[in-house]
């Protein structure tokens, strides 16, 4: 699972992954699980991050730039850069900057545009998952963190056993064919993938997730055209909600040795 994807279906992955986010670029703020995006439990993980003045922070998979825009709210003597995969993300999270400060650009995980040992922090929301080639995205990341620095990750962190296995086979299957989903990892697989990029794993504070089923599933069939294999795996009805589950996820914070 920590293996990079060969390039050909990496490319795949990355365009699924451009295509579904600049398909519901209108209704990108509330599209996720609604409790994916509370941005109270972000802000208070984005609090513990080193910014000093004149330090550079950025967000990676920074979608139309919410986390970005928290960052300058906590850390107005930080300059702060948005980076994601998509021109037209890119765009709506320019427009969207009531700062007018923060830098947006476009490129992928693997390659990241900035000079070595630029960043005190960089984070990186819910967008993990999508990445096809982890190990180079996390030499990247500690090529461009200053030593000390701090690696932010915010995901979903089932254990390892069964139930990631199921959250793979069932959830990240289902939306690899839609939205360019690769994976969701463990705390282990996230040791084995950090360690060789020399990212030391410092602390992990849980952020549990309600996911509401039924709400999510008329939300894939609204939005997503979730892929019939899926839909034959579980029937609900549209709108049930009388089933959620506790979504396991938490803030990683990774320092660059
Ligand atoms: C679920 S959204 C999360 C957006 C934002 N981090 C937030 O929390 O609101 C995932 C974002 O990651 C971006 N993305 C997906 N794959 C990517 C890749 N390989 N490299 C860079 N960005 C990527 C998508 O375009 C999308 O904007």
């Amino acid at each position: 699972m920590a293996e990079p994807l060969d390039p050909q279906t990496a490319g795949e992955i990355r365009k699924r992954s451009r295509t579904f986010f600049e398909a519901e670029l209108d209704r990108y703020r509330d599209v996720s699980p609604p409790s994916i995006q509370d941005d109270a439990q972000t802000r208070r993980l984005l609090r513990s991050l080193p910014a000093p003045s004149g330090s550079k922070l950025v967000d990676i998979g920074c979608g139309t730039g919410i986390v970005a825009s928290h960052l300058k709210r906590l850390f107005p003597q930080a300059a702060v850069c948005g980076l994601d995969i998509s021109p037209k993300v890119i765009a709506r999270a320019r427009e969207l900057d009531r700062t007018g400060s923060i830098e947006f650009v476009l490129a992928t995980e693997s390659e990241l545009p900035f000079r070595d040992s630029v960043f005190a922090s960089a984070v990186c929301r819910f967008s993990l998952h999508h990445y096809p080639d982890l190990p180079a995205h996390f030499r990247e990341v500690r090529r461009v963190l200053k030593r000390k620095g701090i690696y932010l990750i915010v995901e979903v962190l089932p254990e390892a056993g069964r139930f990631q296995t199921m959250l793979n086979d069932v959830f990240a299957a289902a939306e690899r064919e839609s939205a360019g989903h690769v994976a969701y990892y463990s705390l282990e697989d996230f040791m084995d993938l950090l360690a060789p990029a020399k990212l030391k794993l410092r602390s992990v504070r849980p952020i549990p997730l309600q996911l509401k089923i039924g709400k999510y599933l008329s939300h894939c069939r609204e939005i997503r055209k979730t892929p019939a294999s899926f839909q034959k795996r579980i029937s609900f009805e549209e709108g049930d909600d009388w089933f959620s589950v506790r979504l396991p996820a938490a803030g990683l914070f990774a320092e660059a040795e």
